[in-house]
């Protein structure tokens, strides 16, 4: 059950998953009885920067709005909910399995794997085609590999002393809305359009779980469900707001005709797969542009770069409150620091049962390309009148502003926490060049290399470099860090440590999350520090007794002054 190491030891991603491991941020569960594949626990770092992550999407995305409910539903669920939603007949994945070894792998990853090319969304016939076209055998002892078959992905147990009363652990938060979507819009006294929220655990029994925890078999969803009049999925007030963000979009359309291009090239060697394609790209990230934020590269080759506006005009996205709400999400993304995104279209054979239309929020993650963050899709009437069906109860609501009776239709912005978590790091994550800077402050176990070089209140001096064993930073958005400020004393005689912890204790009060830490050298202290992505530190010396400054040191830049602590914002 343990997962495979998954990357090359000196990759990108490898060096975050191992931080993540050695700093106790996320690790695999049950180490101790040799894990647990696709499951993980967040020690105390990583819980401090989920809940940040978590608070922050509550905050905007429901405290924030007056138009959405929040919601905090079970996460064992009532089997006909599954039913209804069409869960139970087509949340599938296509697994086919050793006749020698017995191992079991989900087919179009096998696919994609050996043949290194995108398989996304195609049908069981064409992955069996495939799987003999190219004799794929079993990657583990070569031996022959079954035809794929549909292996549903929903965790199932029973409720109470029978067996017979099955239960299933929900796959997706989404669906808790929906079954509840009558009674909170009784409740709530919201009219359309309004949107339901919820964050909270999901369960998928994923074939094989990989990539840490992108893709997890327990994981946290944030989404909403957001409820609009089936003719007024155009008529979004908050439009204007968004009309002139630009992003970068990868139409079905343009992925279609490069996979066309693809069929018409087989044959003529072996495809180069759209990764390495990927990393040509250059431009600018994420940059202000006639006040319209730009959140992705220009002139890209896996897309195009436009504004929301000229989007929906130009009908490449069919709805206003579609885009709004993708441009919100890019926002979001954009205030952590989050901007090397795209957004792409599903293609027709990638469409789930439920949607319409949806688009893929897309990171570009090193050494795996473009691959999907969160969801938007237009759900329709789909799951409403599901449940109208398998109830037996009418889930149409009156509509003040038309005077009718209407099923609402729903965008569904869909987020996954553990997957934004990964991402955040794996985007902030810097490895730092040591510096002989940082070598002698180690030795001269000093904040500011005090020899009579004191900055005066004020005043920014360059600080020294990192110690010798500390070569990574994080470079986390502020509003996220797990520890947004940490006290030290220089050292713990002559009363240092007693100052520290005044001025720790008062900064405390601000901010809870503060952190303490008198043990080794300053330098180390600085280094662990920046490997967490602490973005301030504050160290009390002997000038502090004196005049009651402090060094306050700025992770990226390295810059330090000596400041009041009472005027430090935490
Ligand atoms: N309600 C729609 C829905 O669940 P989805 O694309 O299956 O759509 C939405 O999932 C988001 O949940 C994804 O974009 C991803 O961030 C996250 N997610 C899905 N499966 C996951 C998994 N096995 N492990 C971690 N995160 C996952």
């Amino acid at each position: 059950m343990t997962d495979k190491p998954l990357e090359k030891p000196d990759s990108k991603i490898q060096k975050v998953i191992n931080l993540c491991q050695r700093r106790g941020l996320v690790f695999s569960a049950a180490e101790l009885y040799g894990s647990f594949g696709g499951f993980f626990d967040y020690g105390p770092l990583g819980v401090e920067l989920k809940n940040n992550v978590k608070q922050s999407w509550w905050r905007r995305f429901v405290l924030q709005r007056e138009d959405m409910l929040g919601l905090d539903g079970a996460v064992l669920t009532h089997p006909r909910i599954w039913k209804a939603s069409g869960h139970v007949d087509a949340f599938n994945d296509p697994l086919v399995q050793c006749e020698k070894c017995k191992h079991r792998f989900r087919a179009d990853h096998l696919i994609e794997q050996e043949l290194n090319e995108s398989v996304d969304g195609i049908s069981e016939a064409k992955l069996n085609e495939l799987l003999k076209a190219h004799k794929l055998a079993c990657p583990d002892c070569k031996g022959t590999l079954t035809d794929a078959r549909n292996f549903n992905l929903m965790f199932k147990t029973s409720v109470g002393a029978t067996e017979d009363n099955h239960a299933y652990l929900r796959p997706e938060t989404a669906q808790v809305i929906f079954a509840n979507f009558k009674y909170l819009h009784q409740i709530g006294r919201k009219q359309l359009p309004f949107g339901i929220a919820q964050s909270g655990r999901s369960f998928r029994n994923e074939i094989s779980p990989r990539n840490f925890v992108f893709r997890g078999r327990e994981f946290e969803q944030m989404e909403i469900e957001f409820f609009v009049h089936p003719e007024k999925l155009d008529d979004c007030p908050e439009f204007d707001k968004i009309a002139k963000h630009k992003a970068l979009f990868c139409t079905a359309a343009q992925q279609e005709g490069k996979r066309q291009n693809q069929e018409n090239q087989a044959g003529k060697g072996k495809q180069s797969h759209e990764n390495k394609e990927n990393k040509k790209r250059e431009g600018d990230e994420g940059r202000k542009k006639n006040n319209a934020i730009v959140y992705a590269h220009e002139n890209d080759s896996n897309g195009q770069t436009m504004t929301f506006a000229d989007a929906v005009k130009q009908k490449i996205i069919q709805t206003k409150w579609h885009a709004y709400w993708m441009a919100e999400a890019l926002d979001w993304f954009a205030s952590m620091g989050l901007t090397k995104l795209r957004l792409r279209q599903h293609r027709s054979d990638e469409l789930s049962h439920y949607a319409k239309e949806t688009w893929d929020v897309e990171y570009d993650y090193p050494e795996w390309g473009w691959k999907e963050l969160a969801g938007f899709a237009n759900r329709t009437d789909f799951d409403l009148k599901a449940h109208a069906k398998e109830s037996g109860k009418d889930h149409a609501v009156f509509d003040e502003s038309t005077k009718q009776k209407v099923v609402p239709h729903v965008i569904e912005p869909s987020f996954g926490l553990d997957r934004l978590i990964f991402t955040l790091l794996l985007d902030a994550h810097h490895e730092q060049k040591e510096t002989k800077a940082g070598k002698e402050n180690e030795e001269e176990n000093s904040p500011n290399a005090a020899k009579g070089g004191k900055p005066a209140e004020g005043q920014k001096q360059k600080a020294a470099g990192p110690a010798e064993d500390a070569k990574i930073m994080l470079k986390l958005a502020p509003n996220i860090a797990p520890v947004p400020l940490a006290v030290f004393p220089l050292m713990k005689k002559d009363g240092l440590a007693e100052k520290a912890r005044e001025i720790y204790a008062e900064l405390k009060k601000h901010n809870p999350a503060v952190q303490y830490d008198e043990s080794g050298s300053i330098g180390k202290r600085y280094a662990r520090m920046d490997e967490v992505g602490t973005p301030l530190c504050v160290t009390i010396d002997h000038q502090t007794l004196q005049d009651g400054t402090v060094t306050l040191r700025e992770r990226e830049t390295g810059e330090q002054k000596r400041i009041k602590p009472g005027s430090i914002k935490v």
